[in-house]
């Protein structure tokens, strides 16, 4: 089967990048129009990081120049994703404003001649972004090319935490109303330990710079406070913005598993959420990573559509070595992106730089201009997205939730924990991984939401769990789904305080058998784990220390000093089911535990192909992708019509090396 693209009209996905005409002369930006044209862009994202030139010196703006370019965009019918420019203030603002730059933990300050420099409480830096800001919608908000406003880029994705003495008394007033009184600050924090207790509000700091450890729980809190800070800032924007366009869909670039930014409560907010992706195309779990990321940003908020706002059509310039993504890689992964629910392939960016820190990034036009097989490969990509009418809101139905919130991952990775090389990415890939493999779709879930959708959830060290939503993960299972909850999960309340008790806390009727202890394995070295059929598996990193209580013990530890502890129990809970796993099983392990629940968890799909189905308008679109540099015969699920090709596909295909197709059939 040959995948040419056929011609169609109608492009209902978005396909463009990020637009830097300050870059560039008049003359190039109407050669930009007709490239954009010839790749079938119809979205760019324009104003980034325009601050300087909309307003080169305080209280002088110009927008003639930004007009001129959105004018030429709108005769040409590309859309524009208009961006306030706050993430990178001009010269002047730093050098008028003492109060703008952002200090680190020791108090040192950042200077401008980057992006990304300031505080996000500088008053001015407040007043003068929210001027720009206003300004420019006000200018240019009504203009009839704009299609979606874009707040910032990336907030505080450089500097994610300021430890000036604003940010002290903005974390005082914080405290303040998160606990009311300085008895109830203490208690929470514990602070009874190493003579830390309060007297005052006022003695409270920012965890600056300390000998060791600072107290666990204060850390947590300043990284709630600070998450809450930029958010708010965020909103700022997003207001001043609405005033003027409440009709115009707001979103704000996020970065994925990105740790300061609490992205669920972020995403509560916004109209579209979109998101920037920069897998390392010679990593060989590039794909998994892929995946969860936009697994994870489709579900931050199910009410409303997502989008790719970035990833490099070739190369980075950021990695220490940039390896590219070979010929296919490219189109692979943006398939990827829609086969989990994306409504748009936008790219950073559209043309490459001349000069600055990323003009070795690539874009969409390269340095060698149209005659680039990359430009080449834009131009079929933006050719076949015309052929995938309808697709536009399809949603992606997901089988299986992952439990995840920001703060547990906060206080996962603090410094003082039993095994500081425990990682929320680890945990994730150790327990997602094996379910990508069986071509399951996940979902990522707040652990007090509504979970009765899934067929089964996954706990990767769900460490930091309050009663109230250990309760809702326990009344899931008792209603009849099936967790898999791994160790150190239910360990520490809201404020990193341990449930006491055998381990487990709110989880604990779930995990059929007490834990008492925990113990980190020596690195590197692994335990024996046996199964109830006397087969063998391993486990590293990690085994809890339990005794068996309720539950049915499925494997045991069996070798080592903690030979003959519960390493996976399953306990029939209400109407379901709930599986404790005490160590870090290898593959076989996790393999044998999923292969038990095989309605839940799938079977092994394909090696190298990613298997994902979306639905819309009576019709089923079953997306394939080949991950690899290896041609797959591939069973197609429902007999239909392969769009990128127009020809019938049934029983299997053939997907070449970095191949795709997607299937379209008749629902029902
Ligand atoms: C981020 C930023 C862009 C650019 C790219 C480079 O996504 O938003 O401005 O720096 O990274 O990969």
């Amino acid at each position: 089967m040959t995948l040419e693209p056929r011609s169609a009209p109608v492009v209902p996905i978005y396909y463009g990048g990020d637009y830097n005409p300050e870059q560039w002369s008049p003359e190039t930006w109407r050669e930009d129009v007709r490239l954009m044209r010839r790749a079938g862009v119809n979205l760019v994202t324009v104003g980034v990081f325009s601050w300087a030139q909309l307003e080169p010196r305080e209280g002088e703006f110009d927008f003639g120049w930004l007009r001129s370019v959105l004018d030429l965009l709108g005769e040409a019918d590309i859309g524009v994703d208009l961006s306030t420019p706050t993430a990178s203030p001009p010269p002047w603002v730093m050098a008028r404003y003492d109060d703008v730059a952002p200090l680190d933990e020791r108090g040192a300050r950042f200077s401008h001649g980057s992006r990304q420099h300031f505080c996000v409480l500088s008053p001015n830096y407040r007043r003068l972004a929210a001027r720009v800001v206003a300004r420019l919608v006000g200018e240019l908000g009504d203009h009839g090319a704009v299609r979606m406003f874009h707040l910032h880029n990336e907030y505080a994705c450089h500097v994610p935490y300021c430890y000036c003495d604003r940010h002290a008394e903005g974390f005082r007033s914080w405290l303040a109303g998160r606990y009311g009184s300085v008895p109830e600050l203490n208690r929470a924090w514990g602070t009874s330990f190493w003579s830390q207790r309060y007297a005052t509000f006022d003695e409270v700091l920012p965890p600056r710079m300390t000998p060791t450890h600072a107290n666990p729980a204060q850390l947590l809190d300043f990284k709630r406070f600070s998450n809450d800070t930029w958010l708010e800032e965020c909103l700022e924007e997003k207001r001043l913005v609405r005033e003027v366009r409440p009709d115009i869909p707001v979103t704000t670039n996020f970065m994925g598993l990105f740790k300061p930014l609490d992205y669920f409560a972020w995403a509560e907010h916004l109209d579209l959420v979109s998101t920037d992706n920069y897998p390392d195309p010679a990593d060989p779990q590039a794909a998994f990573w892929s995946a969860l990321h936009y697994d994870m940003v489709r579900s931050l908020n199910k009410s409303v559509p997502w989008v790719v706002m970035e990833q490099t059509t070739y190369r980075v310039n950021w990695r220490r070595h940039n390896v590219p993504k070979v010929p296919g890689q490219m189109r692979a992964l943006a398939y990827q992106a829609l086969a989990r629910g994306s409504s748009g392939l936008l790219f950073f960016q559209w043309r490459a730089s001349r000069s600055g820190a990323e003009k070795f990034h690539s874009a969409m036009v390269p340095h060698s201009g149209e005659r680039s097989p990359v430009f080449a490969e834009v131009v079929r990509l933006g050719a076949e997205l015309a052929l995938l009418e309808g697709l536009g809101a399809a949603p992606v139905a997901a089988e299986v939730g992952v439990l995840f919130s920001w703060p547990n991952w906060w206080a996962l990775e603090e410094g003082t924990q039993p095994a500081q090389d425990m990682s929320m990415q680890g945990q994730l890939a150790w327990m997602a991984r094996p379910l990508y493999d069986r071509q399951v779709t996940l979902d990522f879930c707040r652990p007090a939401e509504d979970l009765s959708r899934y067929r089964a959830v996954v706990a990767p060290s769900l460490y930091l769990l309050s009663e109230q939503e250990g309760a809702n993960v326990v009344d899931y299972v008792q209603q009849g789904g099936t967790a898999f909850i791994s160790f150190w999960s239910g360990i520490v309340d809201a404020n990193d305080e341990v449930h006491m008790g055998p381990y487990g806390g709110p989880l604990r009727p779930l995990l059929g058998c007490d834990v008492l202890d925990v113990a980190p394995l020596p690195p590197g070295e692994q335990v024996e784990v046996e199964w109830e059929d006397g087969t063998r598996t391993a486990a590293d990193f990690w085994a809890d220390v339990a005794v068996e209580r309720d539950g049915k013990v499925l494997a045991r530890v069996a070798s080592g000093p903690w030979a003959g502890t519960p390493a996976v129990v399953e306990t029939a809970y209400g109407a379901g089911t709930a599986y404790y796993v005490g160590v870090r099983l290898d593959t076989g392990g996790m393999r044998r535990l999923y292969d038990r629940c095989e309605a839940t968890c799938g079977r092994e799909g394909e090696p190298g192909v990613e298997r994902t189905v979306r639905r819309a308008g009576g019709a089923r679109y079953e997306f394939l992708v080949n991950h690899g540099a290896t041609e797959h015969q591939v069973t197609v699920t429902w007999p239909g019509t392969e769009l990128l090709s127009d020809v019938q596909a049934a029983g299997t295909l053939t997907l070449a090396p970095w191949g795709v197709a997607v299937v379209r059939s008749q629902d029902g």
